[in-house]
């Protein structure tokens, strides 16, 4: 397969294809040489255990809450590696129900992606399955169940997986902020109703608890002069938030796990479910009082995620350059590419929860084991695809084992300095992205509010060799 790509780009970089217009050779040199094909695996292996069961944890005053959880925490483990290493998960299951676990955003074998009946069988109770790859990006990533995700999510299966610059930058601290939203009953536990009319009119299950980390109350504390990286995960089944740092000097240096072509204020960016950015923050001075950031998606009610606390003895600021500097292809010839495919998002009544989301009016069964994929695209190709939501409601739409860059919002060009595999399409929008598939296999495209998905948003695009 490695040849076959090598060959299929150079071939588009030096000698374009009979019939592919100049863009797209020109698109495909701007991106061949950026992005590693292969994964560059430096021999070393990073072992985890990860047992998935139910349990309790503190959410906050004390308050225990019913769980599942990935080694008995919510957020589960927090899995680091540094890129080139190996990370070998052996994975065992003691919930009730079967599951998988899905590296999300993370390019590797098809194999390792977690899909139950199109890439894995389902992990049964009791089993045991190994996922074992090599990332071939660094990057802030995350693992969740691919199994009736809007009831396993939800109840608390999901972790991060940072894999880490083979040189990481010297900030004084990375940290992490992991958004969840829970719906909780009057007796205070996860409200065991999934998949409701509710939910699956609306934009999916939306809570009334809000935790960073698992917490109500969590705080940062930092000293004076501390440049620190901080990392966010929106693992919420529907809410998408809208952090606010305006208040400090931060910059938006990476986006699904890939670094920004140059940092960026972070101001106004969706983070939806599923996407993840970075930011680079330094503190000036003292602040006396602690520093609430709020989540301002909904301008009418700010949602407080957590407080930042700047005290004790000033540190001497670290000067160095941003790690922002990849090479993120601009693309604007891309609208000049016909359009590969158009996929139409919309709802009607019927199904099992009696409103099927679907993606050109057909709702994936989730529990079939056959599946078509809905569209084959070739590896090693550039592609011009556009989702039209013919809905009101929000989708955001997620591609597995791949990264793409938006195009235009409604037809209008936007130039994003950064790739997502994650894009919040709204109601009534359409959404032009461009990519270049690079691993062969059957990869998922869906809806990560998790009630959409798992109420038919969700297909199968076929990634082909040559
Ligand atoms: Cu977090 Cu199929 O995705
Ligand atoms: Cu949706």
């Amino acid at each position: 397969m490695p040849l076959v790509l090598a060959v299929a780009l150079t071939a588009g970089a030096c000698k374009p294809r009979e019939k592919a217009p100049p863009q797209v050779a020109r698109a495909l040199r701007e991106f061949e040489g950026a992005y590693p094909l292969e994964a560059r695996p430096n021999g070393t292996v990073r072992a985890f255990d990860i047992v998935a069961e139910p349990t309790e944890v503190a959410l906050v005053n004390g308050h225990r809450l019913r769980v599942w959880a990935y080694n008995g925490q919510v957020p589960g483990p927090q899995l680091r590696i540094r890129l080139g290493e190996t990370l070998r998960v052996r994975f065992t299951n003691r919930l009730p129900q079967e599951t998988t676990i899905h590296w999300h955003g993370v390019r590797l074998p098809n194999a390792m992606d977690g899909v139950p009946h199109a890439t894995q069988p389902p992990v049964q109770p009791g089993e045991t399955f190994v996922y074992e790859f090599t990332p071939k990006d660094a990057g802030t990533f995350w693992f969740h169940p691919h199994v009736r995700s809007s009831e396993q999510v939800e109840r608390g299966l999901y972790g991060v997986l940072i894999v880490e610059d083979a040189e990481p930058p010297p900030y004084s601290r990375d940290a992490m902020w992991v958004i969840d939203d829970w719906l909780l009953d009057e007796t205070g536990q996860v409200l065991p109703r999934f998949n409701t009319r509710h939910d699956l009119a609306h934009d999916g299950r939306w809570g009334n608890v809000l935790t960073v980390n698992g917490r109500t109350d969590e705080v940062l504390r930092v000293r004076p002069g501390e440049r620190i990286r901080l990392r966010l995960l929106n693992s919420a089944n529907g809410r998408v938030v809208m952090p606010d740092f305006s208040a400090l000097e931060a910059k938006l240096i990476a986006v699904d796990g890939m670094y920004l072509r140059e940092p960026i204020d972070p101001a106004g960016f969706e983070l939806a479910p599923g996407n993840r950015i970075d930011l680079d923050i330094t503190f000036n001075q003292n602040m006396a009082a602690p520093l609430p950031i709020f989540d301002r998606f909904s301008s009418r009610r700010p949602n407080r995620l957590a407080d930042i606390v700047v005290e004790g003895e000033p540190v001497i600021p670290a000067g160095f350059a941003s790690p922002a500097r990849a090479h993120v292809p601009a693309w604007k010839e891309g609208l000049q590419v016909p359009e590969h495919h158009g996929f139409r998002l919309n709802a009607r009544r019927g199904g099992p929860f009696g409103i099927e989301w679907t993606i050109d009016d057909k709702a994936f069964a989730g529990h079939s084991h056959h599946h078509e994929p809905l569209l084959t695209l070739k590896q090693g190709r550039f592609y011009r695809l556009r989702f039209v939501n013919e809905s009101a409601r929000l989708h955001p739409i997620h591609l597995h084992g791949m990264f793409f860059r938006l195009l235009a919002r409604d037809g209008v060009p936007v130039d994003e300095p950064f790739f997502r595999d994650t894009v919040l399409v709204h109601g009534r929008e359409s959404v032009d992205i461009a990519l270049v598939p690079t691993d062969v296999g059957s990869w998922m495209m869906h809806c990560h509010i998790l009630e959409h998905a798992e109420a038919g948003m969700m297909t199968l695009l076929e990634v082909t060799s040559g």
